[in-house]
């Protein structure tokens, strides 16, 4: 029993690693010149993004969506982008690693 309960965690706990690392989604384009394809900002002005908390990003985009911030620039790039998008580009941008920034 001891054994088939520590089994059960073990796969449990495997299955998380695997969803950390989310496919790249279809949408990224629309997002890479301003934050870039890892989450590190492209132009000055664009916030970074890589590693940045999920939640936190789900609800930015969609109070970018529904207008509660209201950033033209955002609300544009968003606008068209569906549930199922938006929250594949929150777990791209969370799940990358940070970089050094350089100098622009
Ligand atoms: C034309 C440049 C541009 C494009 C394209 C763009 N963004 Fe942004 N994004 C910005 C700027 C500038 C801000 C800061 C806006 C503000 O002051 O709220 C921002 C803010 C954000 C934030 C909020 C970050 C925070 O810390 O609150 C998120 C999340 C975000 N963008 C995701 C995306 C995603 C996902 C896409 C693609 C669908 C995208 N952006 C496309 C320029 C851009």
């Amino acid at each position: 029993m001891r054994i088939v309960l520590a089994t059960t965690l073990a796969v449990a706990f495997a299955v998380p690693a695997v969803a950390a690392a989310p496919a790249r989604p279809a949408r990224l384009g629309l997002c890479a010149a301003c934050h870039g394809e890892t989450g590190m900002a492209q132009i000055p002005g664009a916030p970074n993004l890589a590693g940045q908390q999920l939640d936190y990003l789900r609800e930015a985009l969609r109070q970018y969506r529904d207008g509660r911030r209201n950033v033209p620039l955002m609300r544009a790039a968003i606008g068209p982008v569906s549930e199922a998008d938006l929250d594949a580009l929150a777990r791209w941008y969370s799940a990358q690693m940070p970089q050094t920034q350089g100098t622009p």
